[in-house]
């Protein structure tokens, strides 16, 4: 086999594994998982194919104008100015108009909020994580950090702020992105339709860990999501298990509560995530580790490794004991 064709092999290889995985997974545009994400996929199957069916038809006409014999008896010049005035505007600018008029009728359903009563999720974008804020009827509203949790089947409200810079709220799977802008709120209505486990991810460049400001979304039956906002909504309890105990006091000895809340102890700093119910998360440190006590260990001990010139100072300087027992402690908080 010549260099060549073994070149052409791989690369062929690769547009193939890069189409076939591209096309597939958790934060794919083109696996749709809801009503927005599903326009936006058709969109671009029509004009994928569209342009491609263009693109024949002039590349055809090229090789055919570059390979054909003089003609004995050559068209008139009125003929070949009905062919360039016919080939040259009018079928292209007929084409547009088709493709501009399919891409403008998705529009409307897909920017209108979603009806009166439906679920309203607050998401505001820090440098570099996601502060997840819940309505609770007569109480200060549920909060977490990293995590979407939504109902299937039902449009859900996004309203999208900012803390700091821009940023970009976008899941792929379910919908187009929207930027998080400081001073004003954005707006986007997500529509779930399967079950699962989606990821997303800033879309704009927000500064030095940008790469490292993901979260997941969850969608699920009703009344699972009905459940989990409810467990979110209570309070911790005093652990039981002796590790736990030592690290929730080493917790609040060593002032983390500054800036982080775990409702149902004394902290409650508002400057970090809220830590409630961390250890039931899919993630810590947006998406960037698991939220089992290894991870919680690494992310307290070395913050800066692992997300470089996040605010969180790492907390190296505690003892390996104390480290592990508020690992410990924050895994348990399920
Ligand atoms: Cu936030 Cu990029």
């Amino acid at each position: 086999m010549s260099m060549r064709s073994r070149g052409n092999g791989s690369l062929g290889a690769a547009v193939a594994i890069a189409i076939a995985c591209g096309c597939d997974g958790p934060q794919s545009a083109l696996a749709p998982a809801g009503e927005g994400a599903s326009r936006i996929a058709d969109l671009f199957w029509v004009m994928i194919v569209g342009t491609a069916v263009i693109w024949f038809v002039v590349t055809a006409l090229a090789i055919y104008a570059v390979y054909r014999r003089e003609s004995p008896s050559p068209p008139s010049e009125k003929r070949l100015r009905y062919l360039v005035v016919g080939g040259g505007v009018i079928v292209p600018a007929l084409l547009l108009a088709v493709l501009l008029t399919h891409g403008l009728a998705t529009l409307p359903g897909y920017l209108a909020p979603a009806p009166q009563g439906s679920l309203t999720v607050h998401v505001t974008g820090h440098q570099w994580w996601w502060r997840v804020r819940y309505p609770h009827a007569g109480a200060d509203p549920i909060e977490l950090a990293n995590e979407i949790h939504v109902p299937a089947g039902a449009p859900v409200e996004l309203e999208l702020d900012s803390g700091d810079v821009i940023h970009s709220f976008w899941v792929p799977s379910l919908g187009g992105k929207v930027d998080m802008i400081p001073g004003h709120r954005t707006r986007l209505r997500l529509e779930p339709t399967k079950v699962g486990v989606y990821r997303g991810a800033c879309a704009e460049y927000c500064g030095t860990s940008h790469a490292l400001m993901a979260f997941y979304l969850v969608v699920e039956a009703k009344e699972d999501f009905e459940r989990w906002l409810a467990k979110q909504a209570e309070p911790v309890s005093t652990p039981t298990d002796g590790q736990a105990l030592r690290g929730r006091d080493r917790f609040l000895a060593n002032g983390c509560g500054g800036c982080h809340s775990i409702r149902g102890t004394e902290a409650r700093g508002v400057i970090g995530p809220d830590l409630t119910h961390v250890g039931g998360r899919i993630s810590i440190g947006a998406a960037t580790l698991g939220a089992d006590a290894a991870s919680f260990r690494r992310w307290i001990g070395r913050t800066k490794e692992v997300k470089p010139n996040v605010h969180m100072p790492s907390f190296g300087m505690l003892s390996p004991e104390d480290l592990d027992a508020i690992a410990a402690y924050l895994e348990s908080l399920k």
